[in-house]
């Protein structure tokens, strides 16, 4: 069976996440966008779930999905989040989140936030699911299509109430 490992990503990733963002999104960021997250922002950090399979002699490893947030002082901001869509339903994303809020609580946030399109029910369901509520709406934020965007909330940072973060993760396929 292949494991999952949640991991920095790094910048000989990027094209194989340029894949998985133009496949997921309707406005998806460009490489300039990516390569500006990974390497030229401050804030920012970059996680990948990256598939490594090492049944019968096999060495082979595949990004799932990815997820980008920044640690601005006291506050997590969840920018970008994205799972390959056959992989789906299996917590791939949970465990990237997961871990996003870890390492924002370790570097002292004390809150969480972002922004999801209103329409997007499998993203509120996750974000819900993992405590998140949802605390304002910015109506037409999104383009491609226009569409307001759902403000939420994790107030306090509290990891206590959820499991234990999963860094790896037994897939299913
Ligand atoms: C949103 C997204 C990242 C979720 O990733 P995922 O790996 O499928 O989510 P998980 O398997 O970790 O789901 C964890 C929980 O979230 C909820 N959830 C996730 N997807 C759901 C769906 N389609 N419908 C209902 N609930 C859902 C469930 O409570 C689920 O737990 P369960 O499977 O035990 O019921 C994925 O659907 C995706 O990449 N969508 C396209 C890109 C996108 O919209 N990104 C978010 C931008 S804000």
């Amino acid at each position: 069976m292949a494991d999952l490992q949640i991991l920095p990503a790094t910048s000989e990733m990027v094209s194989e996440i340029v894949l998985l963002e133009e496949a997921c999104f309707s406005a998806p960021w460009t490489r300039k966008m990516l390569e500006a997250e990974l390497t030229g922002n401050p804030f920012a950090h970059f996680l990948v779930a990256l598939r490594q399979d090492r049944s019968e002699g096999r060495a082979e490893s595949e990004i799932l999905g990815y997820h980008c947030f920044w640690i601005v002082f006291e506050e997590l901001r969840l920018m970008n989040l994205a799972v390959r869509e056959s992989m789906r339903r299996q917590g791939v994303g949970k465990a990237l989140v997961l871990e996003a809020c870890r390492l924002g609580s370790e570097q002292a946030a004390t809150r969480a936030i972002l922004e999801v399109r209103a329409s997007n029910d499998a993203a509120r369901s996750l974000y819900t699911h993992l405590g998140f509520m949802q605390v304002g709406r910015r109506p037409q934020y999104y383009t491609q299509p226009t569409e307001d965007a759902i403000l939420m909330e994790k107030n306090p940072l509290v990891l206590s109430d959820w499991r234990q973060p999963e860094r790896s993760v037994p897939l299913r396929r």
